[in-house]
């Protein structure tokens, strides 16, 4: 399934640099071709003959390489990979991934490659917490890019936390799924996901026990079906999954406009759980107990309901599908809700604290189609986001 394929492989300069000879030999022998390139402080770590003797192909390492120019132009190179790999990727390729840096070839590459890129960090646990480079994180995670560790123990500078870089294994496996065409490939796919959050002041805020748990398997089972995942995602407890571009919101208007934004889709998943009603007369200011000792009146509006929105717009996905979190007679309110918010299909389920379903791992779900009433068994949230996603491919591919 890989014989064929192409990765270009990019080898930062850390120490993880050795392991990525182990990652080149484990492609290699999976029948993948590797393009190397080496940036100039990988260079210290590797030597460029180690790195070519295992590629079976020239090691690429400067930008301004006049026989390489001649014979590859550097955005040609970019080109050439079925996946772009930054294995090890450190704290300095990270924020010029981010900020758009081009000043050496493996950062050009980087900017100027128009296939997926999966990038595999390693640096001091320091500089791995430090907010820049988390905010370089993000920054990359929401461009779609795919990233993969940074594994937690002890590290080569003597100290001990996040910032080792995955084991050539895990990054290889990576490298599979990427790689894979799925069913859904070439399609679009939105998700949206997590509560919201509505402020009542600029400090406190009214949310809902939503942790993002379904909608970010749901996320990730797309994705590995192939599709282009846009998961556009409340402040959920659980992270985004790699390999999708995240959009992050916090209200419930912010999330219609992401949901908009990000039209057209062939189809959408709406699992975020959306706050009904915003506070009408939230504070400007943080609101002050006053010596009267009267709590403060809050007035409520309607938010505005983004799958109905959703299903009855002009751009409306092939596919539309709905959830309802029910804590009684699930079968009767989720068919009349299927109808009321124009979705194609419901997933309900029932959300009675006695279920543990909501926060928890598992789910136990009805899905409302034209057809009628489907009772799934319970089962882990990650089985039901596959067994959604495969419908969800079946039911849009002649579509
Ligand atoms: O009406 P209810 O909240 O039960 O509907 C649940 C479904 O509607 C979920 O798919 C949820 O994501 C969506 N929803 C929405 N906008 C709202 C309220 C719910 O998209 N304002």
């Amino acid at each position: 399934m890989l014989a064929g394929k192409r990765i270009l492989l990019i080898i930062g300069g850390g120490i993880a640099a050795y392991k990525t000879l182990s990652l080149i030999r484990l492609l290699k022998g999976a029948g993948v071709a590797v393009t190397p390139v080496l940036t100039r402080a990988g260079a210290e770590f590797v030597t460029p003959l180690s790195v070519a003797a295992l590629a079976g192909e020239k090691v690429h390492t400067d930008l301004f390489d006049l026989t390489d120019e001649a014979e590859m132009g550097h955005i040609q190179l970019s080109r050439v990979a079925d996946l772009v790999v930054v294995a090890p990727a450190t704290a300095d390729l990270l924020a010029k991934m981010a900020g758009g840096r081009a000043d050496d070839l493996a950062s050009t590459l980087l900017l100027a490659t128009d296939t997926p890129v999966l990038v595999a960090p390693a640096m001091n646990v320091r500089m791995w917490e430090h907010p820049a480079t988390q905010r370089n994180l993000a920054q990359v995670l929401a461009d779609g890019v795919q990233v993969i560790g940074p594994d937690a123990g002890e590290m080569a500078c003597g100290e001990f936390g996040p910032g080792r870089m995955a084991e050539p294994e895990a990054i290889f496996a990576a490298v599979v799924a990427a790689l894979s065409d799925g069913p859904l490939k070439g399609r679009h796919v939105l998700v949206t996901s997590g509560p919201t959050h509505e402020p009542i002041d600029p400090v406190r805020y009214i949310a809902n026990r939503s942790s993002g748990a379904q909608g970010t398997a749901i996320a990730a089972a797309l994705r590995d079906l192939g599709a282009d995942v846009t998961f556009v995602t409340g402040p959920a407890s659980v992270p985004p999954p790699a390999g999708v571009r995240v959009v992050r919101v916090e209200t419930a208007r912010d999330m219609l406009a992401a949901v908009e934004a990000a039209l057209p889709a062939d189809a959408a998943v709406m699992a975020a759980a959306v706050a009904d009603w915003r506070v009408a007369n939230a504070g400007v200011q943080k609101m002050k107990k006053d010596s009267s000792g009267k709590a403060p009146a809050l007035e409520f509006a309607e938010n505005p309901d983004i799958l109905a929105t959703l299903s009855k717009g002009a751009n409306r996905p092939a596919l539309v599908v709905g959830f309802a979190a029910e804590t009684e007679n699930v079968v009767n309110h989720a068919t009349a809700k299927r109808l009321r918010k124009g979705c194609d299909w419901i997933v309900a389920n029932d959300v009675s604290p006695e279920t543990g379903i909501m926060g928890g791992a598992e789910n136990a779900i009805v899905l409302i189609s034209p057809e009628g009433a489907e009772h799934w068994p319970r089962m882990g949230k990650d089985m039901v986001a596959k067994k959604l996603a495969d419908r969800i491919s079946e039911a849009i591919k002649n579509r």
